[in-house]
């Protein structure tokens, strides 16, 4: 995009502007609780052997920073290690998550040596999927430190003069959401990435991507709790440099855990009633849990800095929609119906297919999600392999959730 388009308007020309919303509604927030709570009791059906294995993986718990997992945050990730011990439950040679999120179990995939394909209806998802799998060869990690520096430079640059730093207008709504500085370097930083001619420029926009709730008001990706922490001048600047070497170096490590010949993941953005994957052996996916989260509308402050086409209405199990529970249930249960059947339909004859999935709650009422999930998956012809569950504490709803691992595999 030239600097000049019309679309994008100079940062000089800011002060001009009146009206200003004071506070912006970020939206229904809340946090779903997985791998943080201690799980309780366990219960198995069918496949023993499988069904124990599942749950150890839904008892993972505890720090796991290997390679680029700790790159970004996002909301209701799966514990690195449950990814980890899923897939060395169900071996193969590929492995697709339509729901990939952050791309938790893309990584532990690529180390398995596994053929990957990741899909998310949310744009921030595959760009954070991406950058947390690039596959890069010693000559383009050099360069990308090279290129990371000289963003760093051209944005410390452009705060002596922000008349030529220009922003997408979907910005300055949410432009009280920040701190004058740090506003104004996350702009340098922007235009700087945006400008820059590189084929590793989404890893660059996902490094600037994890800076921008951490340097607005917002508490976090979670909550829209407004927070006054004091923030020197400098500090975004200084944060994305720090920030492009712990990434670099977890890139690098990355590098020496895949296996050589491992093909680069495929990430796009899809519905996962959709998928752009088939003839794959083996999927291991979380689906939203209903009515537990707004995935697309808690990406808002990055929504507006790179400008992203949200297709809020396609978006499953939301917690907005939960404001009507009997409909919104009902939806939920048609499109667990479609997206089930649409990975049946992607997977090879003997495939396994493992859903992640817990119970919601509205208006102190659990929603079930066992039966209907085994439910969906009998009506796409798929067979019944285990259940494994752990029970978990919300402290939030002071009531017991259940949290399942459920796998099925195509005759
Ligand atoms: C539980 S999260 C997945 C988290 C992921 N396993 C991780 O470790 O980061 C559920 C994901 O479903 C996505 N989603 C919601 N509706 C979708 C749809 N119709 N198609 C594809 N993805 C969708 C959300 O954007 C969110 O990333």
């Amino acid at each position: 995009m030239p600097k000049h388009s019309n679309e994008y308007i100079s940062h000089g020309d800011l002060q001009d502007l009146t009206g200003l919303p004071k506070r912006v509604n970020l939206g229904d927030a809340k946090k779903r609780i997985s791998g943080q709570v201690s799980a309780g009791k366990a219960h198995i059906e069918g496949d023993m052997e499988l069904g124990k294995k599942c749950v150890t993986a839904l008892r993972s718990s505890g720090e796991f920073k290997r390679a680029t997992q700790g790159f970004h945050s996002y909301p209701a990730r799966l514990h690195p290690e449950a990814a980890r011990l899923l897939l060395e439950a169900l071996p193969g040679k590929t492995l697709a998550d339509p729901f990939c999120g952050g791309g938790t179990l893309l990584v532990e995939a690529l180390i398995a040596g596994r053929q990957v394909f990741g899909s998310d209806l949310n744009p921030v998802a595959t760009l954070v999927s991406t950058a947390r799998t690039a596959l890069l060869s010693q000559e383009q990690l050099t360069r990308l430190s090279k290129e990371l520096d000289d963003i760093h430079q051209i944005a410390a640059q452009a705060m002596d003069d922000k008349r030529h730093v220009y922003l997408h207008p979907a910005i300055l709504k949410y432009k009280s959401w920040y701190k004058t500085n740090c506003f104004d370097e996350l702009a340098c930083l922007h235009d700087a990435i945006r400008n820059y001619e590189s084929e590793l420029k989404p890893l660059m926009q996902a490094i600037f991507s994890s800076l921008v709730v951490k340097y607005s008001l917002r508490a976090s990706d979670t909550s829209n709790k407004v927070v006054y922490i004091p923030r020197k001048n400098g500090a975004v600047l200084r944060a994305f440099k720090e920030k492009s070497k712990e990434y670099t170096a977890q890139l690098a490590e990355l590098q020496t855990l895949v296996p050589p010949g491992t093909a680069p993941a495929m990430i796009t953005l899809a519905d996962a009633r959709h998928p752009n994957f088939d003839n794959v052996d083996t999927i291991i996916t979380s689906p939203p849990y209903p009515g537990t989260y707004d995935y697309l509308p808690l990406q808002q402050l990055r929504q507006a800095w790179f400008n992203l086409d949200m297709r809020e209405k396609e978006e499953i199990g939301s917690r907005r929609a939960f404001k009507q529970v009997k409909a919104a249930y009902e939806a939920w249960l048609k499109d667990t119906d479609n997206w089930i059947q649409a990975s049946a339909n992607a997977l090879v004859k003997g495939g396994h297919l493992a859903i992640v999935v817990g119970e919601g709650m509205q208006a102190g009422k659990l929603l079930r999600v066992a039966k209907p999930t085994i439910q969906a998956a009998e009506k796409a012809k798929l067979s019944f392999v285990t259940s494994a569950s752990v029970e978990r504490f919300d402290p939030a709803t002071k009531m017991k959730k259940i949290e399942y691992i459920l796998v099925f595999s195509k005759p």
